[in-house]
């Protein structure tokens, strides 16, 4: 399925048959490719260009080197106000790294900081000045979390250790709010709690649940697990859950997948050999290790529904949205009220699927709602090579998903997603992390990090040695003048394809007059404002072009449609995360991840956010707002 054809032979293609509304610019061969529009979309377009043209991106471009802190533009302010170790309830201990425990842990913020979704309180409202953060963590990296001191065993980490790190992932929820510009942590509210990998009661759901392939020596049911673990991005849905995305949860399970009955699932989920940060794990949990329980890793890899509002609901698994290396989770509603979640499986030459609901939001009742993630159809995308996406169905007993090929139920295709995708010919994608919806236009983005072992190009990844990744739009067709989510078949383009746009070898594609600091490399994380404008983080970009990871905005339409502008940079070592924007949209939240990796705990290449003797740096969030309490971007 895959062509290895050139870029420029594809690109030349892709411009000939379809209407080119920009050719060239100052920078390079950038080209704005459009659509093939119906007279009635053209008119719309019309009408939403000259909306669009009003709200172009004002601020003030940053231009700063890595450094050891963090960047906004002129008129912009930061305020730093939940760090990994920041007490979340009243009478919990204050972060002390060298004497930290799991207990505290347990109710202090977590460890590497990754999505973030703002729910507006009380229930109902529209509030930006009072809500319920909800923040993912997504992982532990032994020397910065624990100083030499403390971790200075040769046999390996002690179990008291392995306890603060499991105590350190998975996700929290606070209550925040705001008192003029500044944001804070109310300790006291009943909402805050920790969903840690070591403590919490996580149910399992859908089509999956109580298979034989889910039970465990400690869970003969195969429907309560401990604990969610690596949690990446997310999402929202209407009805006020989160959605947090399990991700890479191979790195976690020690032992070997020969001879266990999952080896060839294992095999194709990389689990087996957990990595350095977590290799101890195994030698004091044993259903950290594969060749005890194999079914263990089973049971991660979901996308894991947290309803905020209530404190004592417990965290469900929803598996009816199939098992992957999930990056995030977007919900959007289709025309008909259908729920459509869009995901990303973020490895390389790994795909993108869709979940479309069986039943319908019910905007009346928000319990009715709770269950709708668990029946519906998974979809996995196979791209043509001229502008078409087909959403393949993975459903038992039908096509290839049958018991020739290893499936016995439903519950089989979900636990082994990718396998059953690979039998259906989906598209292996450079990377898919974060996708977004537009609420302007309900055009899809697709953010695809990079892929430097593309060999083999296809157009949708149509560079190979892909070191600085790119954007994809899918336009869903319309019924009754809505997009339809649920359509099994899309169009495609190439939003851009980031790089150094003045440096042809990248073969970089924005819109017209991205400015020398404006264009961003290995694209990660998505948010759309309330105005339309698109954001993007980025994980990488140090070692790939030697510029701090940041933010960046851009319009999707419109004459700066894709022309990126550079918002935020962060300290050295961090990538940035969870870009989030409060209802009015005057404040956004990010999340600064891994601060000072490729250091240690007692050699930090940064001390950010506090910048004390003796303080590791600390994965936090970071609330921007503007001078003026104007919305953000402009
Ligand atoms: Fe957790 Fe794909 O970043
Ligand atoms: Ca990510
Ligand atoms: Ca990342």
């Amino acid at each position: 399925m895959s062509e290895n054809r050139p870029l420029d032979s594809i690109l030349e293609e892709r411009i000939s048959r379809r209407d080119i509304l920009k050719l060239g610019s100052a920078a390079s061969a950038s080209v704005i490719l459009g659509g093939a529009l119906s007279a009635e979309a053209s008119e719309n377009q019309t009408q939403e260009k000259t909306a669009i043209e009003g709200k172009s991106l004002s601020f003030k471009e940053i231009d700063t080197e890595i450094d050891k802190t963090i960047h906004v533009p002129e008129g912009y302010k930061t305020q730093v106000f939940l760090r990994w170790g920041d007490p979340i309830h009243v009478g919990v201990p204050e972060f002390s790294p060298l004497a930290q425990t799991s207990v505290a842990q347990e109710g202090q913020f977590g460890f590497n900081n990754d999505y973030v979704g703002f729910f507006p309180l009380p229930y109902g409202s529209e509030s930006s000045s009072r809500g319920l953060l909800c923040v993912n963590h997504e992982y532990t990296i032994h020397d910065m979390l624990l100083s030499k001191t403390q971790n200075n065993s040769k046999a390996g980490l002690s179990k008291d250790l392995v306890d603060i790190e499991l105590s350190a992932h998975g996700h929290s929820v606070v209550e925040v709010r705001r008192e003029g510009s500044q944001w804070h942590l109310v300790k006291e509210s009943r909402y805050n709690r920790r969903i840690s990998a070591l403590s919490a009661q996580c149910l399992i759901s859908g089509p999956a649940a109580g298979d034989d392939r889910l039970k465990t020596s400690a869970d003969p049911s195969g429907r309560l697990v401990i604990g969610t673990l690596n949690n990446c991005a997310g999402g929202t849905t209407p009805w006020g859950t989160v959605l947090t995305a399990e991700e890479n949860i191979h790195i976690y399970f020690g032992g070997r997948p020969q001879g266990t009955k999952e080896e060839q699932n294992h095999r194709r989920f990389g689990v087996g050999g957990a990595n350095d940060d977590h290799k101890d794990w195994a030698r004091h949990y044993d259903r950290f290790n594969i060749e005890k329980e194999p079914h263990e890793p089973n049971r991660f890899g979901w996308i894991v529904e947290i309803d905020p509002y209530n404190p004592n609901a417990k965290p469900v698994k929803r598996t009816a949205m199939g098992r992957v290396k999930h990056e995030g989770a977007v919900t959007t509603l289709n025309y008909d009220n259908r729920v459509v979640v869009y995901t990303g499986d973020d490895q390389i030459h790994e795909y993108i699927y869709k979940f479309v609901s069986q039943d319908k939001y019910n905007p009346d009742d928000r319990l009715a709602n709770i269950g709708l993630l668990d029946h519906g159809t998974l979809y996995v995308a196979r791209f043509d090579s001229v502008g078409g996406l087909q959403w393949r169905p993975l459903i038992y007993g039908e096509g290839p998903l049958t018991k020739k090929n290893g499936f016995s139920s439903q519950a089989d295709v979900l636990i082994e997603t990718r396998r059953a995708a690979d039998l259906l010919g989906a598209t292996p994608m450079d990377r898919p992390e974060d996708i977004e919806v537009s609420p302007l236009t309900g055009k899809v983005y697709s953010i695809l990090t990079k892929n430097s072992s593309r060999k083999f190009i296809h157009p949708s990844n149509p560079r190979p040695n892909n070191r600085h990744g790119h954007v994809l739009e899918f336009t869903p067709p319309t019924k009754d003048g809505k997009p339809d989510h649920s359509a099994t078949e899309f169009a495609w383009e190439i939003f851009l394809l980031a790089g150094n746009p003045y440096v042809p070898r990248h073969r970089a594609q924005y819109g017209e007059g991205v400015s020398e600091q404006g264009w961003l490399s290995c694209p990660d994380n998505g948010v759309f404002d309330n105005k339309g404008r698109l954001w993007l983080t980025t994980d990488g970009a140090p070692a790939a072009v030697g510029k701090a990871d940041g933010l960046y905005a851009c319009e999707t339409d419109g004459p700066h449609r894709a022309v990126t502008k550079r918002f935020f940079a962060a300290p050295r070592g961090a990538e940035v995360c969870g870009p989030c924007f409060t209802p009015d949209g005057t404040t956004l939240f990010v999340a600064v991840q891994h601060p000072g990796s490729g250091s240690t705990f007692d050699r930090p290449s940064t001390r950010w956010p506090d910048f004390q003797e003796g303080m590791p740096p600390r994965p936090s969030i970071v609330a921007i707002t503007r001078e003026g309490g104007k919305a953000i971007g402009g």
